[in-house]
């Protein structure tokens, strides 16, 4: 989160003293959640969004819907959060970890190689707020008849060519947990871009909804499904609405600082990781490349201080590939039946064999990510850019 203040303790107050926490009162108020939600899909240009608790529920909810067979299997990078692995096991399906490329998202020709006949979706995920090539994810989902999920959870407020992340593919899937672009403390959405898949999500967020008022004329008794507690209360909605409104301004704040970093690296011609689509960036990280992990560690410890905040790779628990794939190897499953491996003649054992993931530690251990920080007076920018560059210039020595 980087901005939150008055007017989010305003209209908490205000809802705290209501007593209206309940996002459903009828047909006819509108709640603060459905207001997020309707203004959510117009900022994204989606057919339809929903709150619910975390980003890896908004992911669980687009697995299940999608129908799958235990054991058939889902596309997904070697570099993301562990959730998002993890979601796709609690459809008992079998995670195939892809290479990243330069880009830090997902290798598509490898994501190509590695389609099978059980092969059903494909999620992208957008790392650090880079957009990922949905232009060639979206020809690959749709000429080999993948669903293809973004996991935007680190990318609200980012686009590819001029649309926003998460409208590309059928469901978008956003976290609003604290450490993100805005944020209500935990939550998530999912956002829909086939307005038939409402009912669905409707159900499976909520084992109430389909008995409700609200939604009643979206459900048939035959279409009810039994779903979970992914319900939010008004206090997430409130909040969430309060932040959407900050969304435009950090992105551009952030952009603002990334392009003038940037420019002062190209300068000293220091190289940074590539990026498919600048202008879509939401610009939270700026990465500098090197040659060798050893020389990543060298500009790791110049650049570093109190104003300059870098985040190696191994100090970003539960990012990485090789900060979980033994649990994958290990079958780590509360119960056998849960197993997505007891359904698949696959061996977690050969496929998450460390070998198969030397380019993304080759690329993970040379690339420094530092955090853009956000900026609320343009004097406080400038004084962090002199700081930046005449750190960054104590680098050239070593390029
Ligand atoms: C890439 C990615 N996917 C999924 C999630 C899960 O979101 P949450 O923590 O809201 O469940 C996160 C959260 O950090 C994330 O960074």
């Amino acid at each position: 989160m980087y901005i939150s203040g008055r007017p989010e303790s305003d209209v908490l107050a205000e809802l705290i003293e209501s007593q209206k926490l309940f996002r459903y009162q009828g047909k006819e108020a509108l709640t603060y959640c459905q207001r997020f939600e309707s203004q959510f899909a117009s900022h994204l240009g989606s057919s339809k969004t929903l709150l619910v608790t975390s980003g890896t529920n908004a992911l669980i909810l687009a697995l299940e819907a999608l129908e799958l067979e235990p054991g058939d299997e889902v596309l997904v990078p070697s570099f993301t959060f562990f959730a998002t692995i993890a979601a796709i096991t609690k459809v008992q399906a079998v995670p195939i970890i892809v290479n990243i490329d330069e880009t830090l998202t997902i290798d598509i020709d490898e994501a190509q190689s590695a389609i099978t006949n059980r092969t059903r979706a494909i999620i992208a995920v957008h790392m650090d707020g880079l957009p990922c090539h949905m232009t060639k994810l979206k020809e690959l989902a749709t000429k080999n008849e993948l669903s293809l999920i973004e996991d935007v959870a680190q990318a609200v407020g980012g686009s590819f060519q001029g649309q926003s992340l998460g409208t590309f593919g059928r469901f978008g899937c956003f976290s609003f947990n604290v450490d993100k672009i805005i944020s209500c403390g935990e939550g998530g959405a999912i956002s829909m871009n086939d307005s038939r898949d409402l009912p669905r999500i409707l159900n499976l967020h909520d084992t109430c909804s389909p008995f409700g008022s609200t939604h009643q004329d979206l459900f048939k008794p035959q279409d009810i499904t039994i779903g979970h507690s992914m319900r939010v209360s008004e206090l997430s909605g409130a909040m969430m609405l309060e932040q959407l409104k900050k969304l435009d301004l950090i992105i551009q704040n952030l952009r603002e600082t990334k392009t003038r970093a940037s420019q002062i690296l190209t300068e000293l011609k220091i190289p940074m990781n590539k990026i498919h689509c600048s202008d879509g960036d939401c610009g939270t990280s700026i990465y500098i490349k090197a040659k060798t992990p050893s020389e990543l560690l060298e500009v790791a410890k110049m650049i570093t201080s109190e104003e300059i905040h870098t985040l190696p790779i191994h100090h970003r628990a539960a990012h990485a590939f090789w900060q979980w794939i033994h649990v994958l190897k290990n079958s780590r499953f509360a119960k056998p039946h849960l197993n997505p491996f007891s359904y698949s003649e696959r061996n977690p054992q050969q496929i998450y064999h460390s070998i198969h993931f030397t380019p993304t530690l080759e690329i993970l251990t040379t690339s420094l990510k530092i955090r853009t920080p956000y900026f609320d007076k343009e004097s406080d920018r400038k004084r962090w850019l002199e700081v930046f560059k005449s750190k960054a210039s104590l680098l050239s020595s070593l390029y």
